[in-house]
């Protein structure tokens, strides 16, 4: 399997990806699990994070908890996406399982370091800012990193926390910038493919099929979700943005992009965190990111389904 570390923000399709992850044993090992201040203030996403995998049955995956705020700005959140607590719609326990201690950060680094060059692969699922840290911190560990596959951004769906920015990136754009700057190859799952992975009805109503603790939860998490989308976009459906990646990890095929130049807009105020991609390829800028495009959402939700029943 391969060696993950997710960057997460949970946040309720942050929460479906880390179940994915912790339900596909044979193609991902999940070293541990870095939370970051995104949808909702760190304490609650480092909560949510050990809610998740208690509901997995997966007390033993290491949580930390990470950086409290963007690199040089205020945190921004959404709470109008993802309720108060950043789960909102099922009612799960408190967790019982306590944070390891240390800073997620350092516990990127040592990782990185640990392991032979190359078998480490970072998922970042909300705001760049521990994985930027760890990468300023730490210069050493960029080439270690076996492939950064993160959510963010968007090219043709444009923006979804303003106009031109998706959230992940414009909530801390000079982090982003240090990431797609750092000379890795990145996988890039922005809202034009998160946006084909829509929870319908009929999707919905096969999660809760499931029948276990689980696939209730998941049905319940994508009902409170899909409010937003619904009402804002006129959207099908919750968009399962951060399963994506996950999904990628375990079936590549299932995604369509191309290899293209994205530089991350940090200046202006009105395109703030903007991903810039190259899509045509009408400069020489070299490319740096697999931008992905299309899904086959079909095989997207019979994966999703098939592995959260194995919970
Ligand atoms: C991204 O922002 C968050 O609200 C979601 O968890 C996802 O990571 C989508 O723009
Ligand atoms: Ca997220």
């Amino acid at each position: 399997p391969r060696k993950i570390i997710i960057d997460t923000d949970p946040g309720q399709d942050d929460a479906v990806a880390i179940l994915l992850a912790l339900a596909s044993p044979a193609e991902i090992e999940v070293l541990g699990i870095t939370a970051v201040a995104g949808n909702v203030p760190l304490e609650l996403t480092a909560k949510n994070a050990r809610i998740v995998c208690e509901l997995a049955g997966h007390t033993e995956i290491p949580v930390y908890a990470g950086c409290d705020r963007p690199l040089n700005r205020p945190l921004i959140t959404a709470e109008h996406v993802h309720g108060k607590t950043g789960l909102d719609g099922p009612n799960l326990p408190d967790p019982q399982m306590q944070l390891t201690e240390g800073h997620a950060v350092d516990f990127i680094i040592d990782t990185l370091r640990a392991h032979e060059p190359g078998t480490v692969t970072l998922c970042p699922l909300g705001p760049l800012t521990n994985i930027a840290t760890a990468f300023q911190k730490a210069p050493d560990v960029v080439d270690r990193v076996q492939e950064i596959v993160l959510m963010g951004g968007a090219y043709f769906e444009v923006g979804n926390i303003t106009p031109t920015a998706e959230f992940n990136i414009h909530v801390d754009p000079e982090a982003a910038d240090i990431v797609f700057k750092s000379g890795k190859q990145i996988v890039v799952m922005p809202l034009d493919v998160t946006h084909k992975a829509l929870v319908t009805q009929s999707r919905n109503d096969a999660f809760r099929a499931i029948g276990s603790k689980v696939g209730i939860a998941v049905a319940e998490m994508t009902d409170f979700f899909e409010r937003f989308d619904k009402e804002k976009y006129g959207s099908a459906g919750a968009p399962l943005h951060d399963p994506c990646v996950t999904a990628y990890l375990i079936r590549p095929e299932l995604f369509k992009g191309r290899h293209v130049n994205v530089e991350i807009e940090t200046q202006s105020e009105l395109t703030l965190g903007m991903t810039v991609a190259d899509w045509w390829g009408v400069t020489d800028r070299p490319p740096n990111a697999m931008f992905m495009g299309d899904l086959d959402a079909d095989g997207f939700f019979a994966l999703l389904k098939d592995r959260l029943a194995q919970l």
